[in-house]
């Protein structure tokens, strides 16, 4: 049947996934409005990696993405991979170096990742952006967006808006509201890579502010071997921004201070250094506040070579499981991304389309797929993006 609309495809969002999904079905011959109420694209891109975009990760894979469904991801992470992203970033000529754990970012600017993905857009792809989208319906097999610039129609409708998180850069719940409307389930949103909060009777630790270390961090079964930062409210740094993602109300976190020494290192320091303090070697490895810190909550003052080994070994423990009651997150303001979303289970891995309604297709943070910090996201979005490109 000839498509009497305008458009094959209506693209809702103009950040890494919408942008990456509008270019893909662009070069494949599609005909794409892409909408949006910020006045320019990629506004996450723009400000991620300290304005240097962490634009992949070269160890992408589903095992790094926390989702309702563990495997949901594999799929589109094996067909668009951080190596095909990697060769689009070469063909445009863009610098880049790995930083540390597989992660990628720009030499130059983020503002590179965004022209690129705007360079790969054929004139098919219509810019409609600044645009306030009022509704969206669909009948007889057309989806029907109105909104404050005019209104597009398209028998194919991709939802990339996004989760809430940062809302002052446009962020907005309406992918959860039009997958609802058209009958998709919602995974509850929470914020996610998000600083954690410590209630007031942790302000000893509140007085550490600016200290950073590096820890192992651990929710349950979940570890992470990265740089804790005391803040004003609480915890951050990359070890506490990964574990938040596994965090729930009412859990704790445990912090190994002691993550490089051996098994009984405070009692064979007893016997190699009798006269030292506790608060002096902590000194000679952490931040002296930080071991001022520790030192004092333990109560220890004494030479190693006066104390119990037994006390010592308590000691040792407490410095490898330290645990901290978090009483919550910075919150969506804060959040680098958002956890939950979309449900897989009504979409299909293969091009992100819903199982029930085959032309609309979900894609990127809006979907119950959060990646892990350094790259992981932006990989799901560009993956998640050329997949639903391949079913427009
Ligand atoms: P994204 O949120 O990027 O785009 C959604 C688009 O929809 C936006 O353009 C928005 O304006 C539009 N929109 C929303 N509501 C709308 C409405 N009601 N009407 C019309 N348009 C609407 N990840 C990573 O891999 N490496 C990194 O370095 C970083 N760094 C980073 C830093 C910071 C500060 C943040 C907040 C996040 C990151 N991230 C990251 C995460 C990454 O930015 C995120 O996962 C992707 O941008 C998600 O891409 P999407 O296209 O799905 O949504």
């Amino acid at each position: 049947m000839p498509n009497p609309a305008p458009y094959d495809a209506i693209v809702l969002g103009a950040g890494g996934a919408g942008l990456m999904c509008a270019g893909v079905a662009g070069q494949r011959g599609r005909r794409v409005a892409l909408i949006d109420h910020n006045d320019d694209p990629g506004a996450k891109i723009l400000i991620s990696g300290g304005g240097r975009c962490n634009f992949t990760n070269s160890e992408a894979a589903a095992d790094r993405y926390v989702s309702a469904n563990p495997h949901f991801a594999r799929s589109a992470l094996s067909r668009y991979t951080a190596a095909d992203f990697v060769a689009m970033v070469d063909r445009h000529g863009i610098a880049w170096h790995e930083k540390t754990l597989g992660q990628l970012f720009c030499d130059g600017s983020a503002r590179q990742i965004v022209r690129m993905l705007l360079d790969e857009c054929p004139d098919s792809v219509t810019h409609v952006m600044g645009r306030a989208v009022r509704s969206v319906d669909h009948a007889d097999g057309v989806f029907r967006v109105e909104t404050d610039g005019g209104v597009f129609t398209a028998p194919k409708l991709v939802i990339a808006t996004g989760g809430p998180s940062i809302p002052k850069l446009g962020a907005t719940g309406l992918a959860y509201d039009l997958a609802r409307k058209f009958g998709l389930k919602i995974v509850e949103p929470r914020p996610a890579l998000v600083p954690l909060t410590l209630p007031g009777d942790e302000a000893l630790f509140q007085n550490l502010s600016g200290v950073a270390v590096p820890v192992v961090a651990r929710c349950g079964p979940t570890a992470f071997a990265e740089a804790a930062l005391f803040t004003h409210r609480g915890l951050s740094g990359p070890a506490i921004l990964q574990i938040s993602s596994y965090w729930r109300h009412g859990q704790d976190i445990a912090i190994d201070f002691l993550p490089d020494t051996p098994a009984q290192w405070l009692t064979d320091l007893k016997r190699a250094q009798p006269n030292a303090t506790l608060r002096r070697v902590l000194s000679a490895m952490l931040p002296d506040r930080l071991a001022v810190a520790l030192a004092e909550r333990l109560g220890a003052g004494e030479a190693l070579g006066q104390t119990r080994d037994a006390l010592l070994a308590e000691q040792e423990t407490r410095l490898r499981r330290w645990t901290f009651r978090p009483n919550g997150t910075e919150g969506f303001a804060k959040a680098e991304v958002t956890i939950g979303g979309v449900a897989t289970d009504g979409l299909s891995q293969r091009d992100l389309s819903a199982r029930h309604l085959p032309g609309l297709h979900v894609i990127g943070e809006a979907v119950d797929v959060t990646g892990w910090l350094g790259g992981y996201n932006f990989q799901w979005a560009w993956a998640s993006g050329w997949a639903a490109a391949q079913g427009l």
